[in-house]
């Protein structure tokens, strides 16, 4: 799909479709009257008979009869104007393209960059409207056969109109800058989607070495010896039931220059999921494949910040392995020594996530952090609390966790804050070990970062549980179904605002 930036007015645009926003109450606007004239009052009978009024996520295809270039209008509703925000935007342009998606149009046009936006200016709204149309035409279709891949045809050229053409070099940038960060999601996402027969520890941690090739990262793999020779006893324990060898992958990329400390983000990397003994109901387990979610985020996020050129030093931690029932598999009642010496008593191995994050965290130490965020599809319980709709965010600092937040209602990954007071560790204590891997079922979601927090010690920390929002199973806007990518450009709006202050510890 080529994108191209064009100053010309809808009106006068020939194309095979014209995709116009329109705000409810919307019709008075210059464009839409003349729109409207063009098409010989269809636009104020479909307002009139209800058919289309310009709520959110209607849609109206026309063929317009008449003077006007194009062939075929297509409406888009953005619902209140007041409202209205650049996700509002990127939902539009991306429920526009799931449509077009069938409709084999060789080249659209999208007047959406036109459609104001409060505090907003062409090239955000630009990058808000790529964003949408490629992350709504991303398809796993790496295992269909050619017939079947060729019978969805995206446009081969979109054109995205802007109303000045003094603007157009800065609107061609935040196109640049839509299309890397989209490659980015997009790998996370086919990351997620790889099923579980390919997706082995190594082969995330060759991937991870392919995205280091095809940009200025760094990466370094540690293996089964080294991880048991530093004492990674935590992840070991969960990583022996499976004859697949676990794989701690750290990338780099050093933007900051050598005086700033680095952000480090880890992410949960367990490529099957089936509990271990204490297995997992057969339901959905194929679903799984994608508890390495936070993993993939990490990644993602990686190659979009060297991509970029983010002016910032970042570290991306993974602790890969898979978690199997097996001869040689840990039990409950197991006792385990983590890389910070703590000991964990086991009292479910499904709850191996944790596991993996305590020595991982542990390990992020040794790179003298500014901050710590950990990514993790970490506990069902997330999901009865937030559904899908909504990342659980939780931390040691509050600044650093309202930044998140921010960051969240920037690229449209929402977060939502839960507690982290001391009253939730009585629920993880043991008697026979330092901690518990296991909080009992209130409060699941806040019990396992309560455990997460004993491994973080005193750096600024915040974790994510993206357990509801790593995986889809109906279509969204600009999120088909499956993996989804998330944290992705979470992640890259908050180190983006991060970069841009000056006095960063004032976060
Ligand atoms: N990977 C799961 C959590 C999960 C469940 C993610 C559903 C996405 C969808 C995690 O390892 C897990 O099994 N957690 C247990 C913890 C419990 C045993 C304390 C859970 O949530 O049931
Ligand atoms: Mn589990
Ligand atoms: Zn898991």
């Amino acid at each position: 799909m080529d994108i191209k930036i064009r100053k010309a007015s809808p009106l006068q645009t020939k194309t095979a479709c014209l995709v116009v926003g329109v705000y409810e109450k919307g019709f008075a606007e210059q464009l839409y009257k003349e729109l409207d004239q063009q098409l010989g009052g269809l636009l104020h009978k479909a307002q009139r008979n209800g058919e289309f009024t310009g709520k959110k996520g209607e849609q109206i295809l026309f063929q317009p009869t008449g003077q006007l270039p194009a062939e075929r209008v297509l409406l888009v509703g953005l619902g209140s104007r007041t409202e209205g925000t650049l996700d509002g935007i990127r939902q539009a342009a991306g429920s526009a393209m799931q449509l077009l998606a069938s409709k084999k149009f060789g080249q659209v046009v999208y007047a959406l960059p036109l459609c104001a936006v409060k505090k907003t200016d062409s090239a955000a709204r630009i990058q808000a409207t790529a964003e949408g149309l490629l992350l709504a035409g991303y398809r796993y279709d790496r295992f269909l056969s050619e017939k079947i891949k060729g019978s969805r045809k995206l446009p081969q050229t979109v054109t995205l109109l802007i109303d000045n053409a003094r603007e157009k070099p800065a609107c061609e940038s935040a196109l640049r800058r839509a299309q890397q960060l989209c490659g980015a999601v997009a790998l996370a996402r086919d990351l997620v989607n790889t099923p579980g027969n390919i997706k082995s520890p190594a082969y995330l941690a060759e991937q991870a070495r392919a995205a280091s090739a095809a940009s200025t990262l760094s990466c370094k793999v540690l293996g089964l010896k080294e991880l048991g020779r530093e004492g990674f006893g935590a992840l070991l324990g969960v990583a022996q039931g499976s004859v697949r060898e676990p794989q701690l992958i750290v990338l780099e990329h050093k933007g900051g220059g050598k005086a700033h400390a680095p952000v480090v983000l880890v992410g949960k990397g367990v490529v099957f999921d089936a509990g271990g003994i204490s297995l997992k109901p057969a339901e959905k387990m194929d679903e799984m494949k994608m508890d390495m979610a936070g993993g993939a985020a990490v990644i993602g996020t990686l190659l979009a910040t060297a991509l970029l050129e983010l002016p910032i030093n970042l570290v991306g931690i993974v602790p890969a392995v898979e978690n199997l029932p097996s001869g040689t598999a840990y039990r409950p009642g197991d006792i385990l020594t983590s890389l910070s010496g703590q000991t964990i008593e086991v009292l479910n191995t499904d709850a191996e996530g944790r596991l993996i994050l305590a020595d991982a965290l542990t390990y992020a130490k040794r790179y003298a952090p500014e901050m710590v965020i950990d990514l993790a599809t970490l506990t069902g319980a997330c999901i009865i609390a937030l559904g899908h709709h909504a990342t659980a965010v939780l931390g040691n600092d509050q600044k650093l966790v309202a930044a998140l937040l921010h960051a969240g209602e920037e690229s449209g990954e929402r977060l939502w804050q839960l507690p982290l007071w001391d009253d939730y560790d009585q629920q993880i204590k043991s008697e026979v070990a330092d901690v518990k891997n296991t909080g009992g079922r209130p409060a699941g979601t806040i019990t396992a970062a309560a455990f997460l927090k004993k491994f973080a010690g005193e750096f600024r920390w915040a974790h994510l549980d993206i357990a509801g929002t790593a995986w889809r199973d109906q279509d969204q806007p600009y999120i088909p179904r499956g993996g989804t990518g998330v944290g992705v450009r979470l992640l890259v709006a908050f180190l983006q605002d991060m970069a841009g202050r000056s006095d960063r510890t004032a976060l």
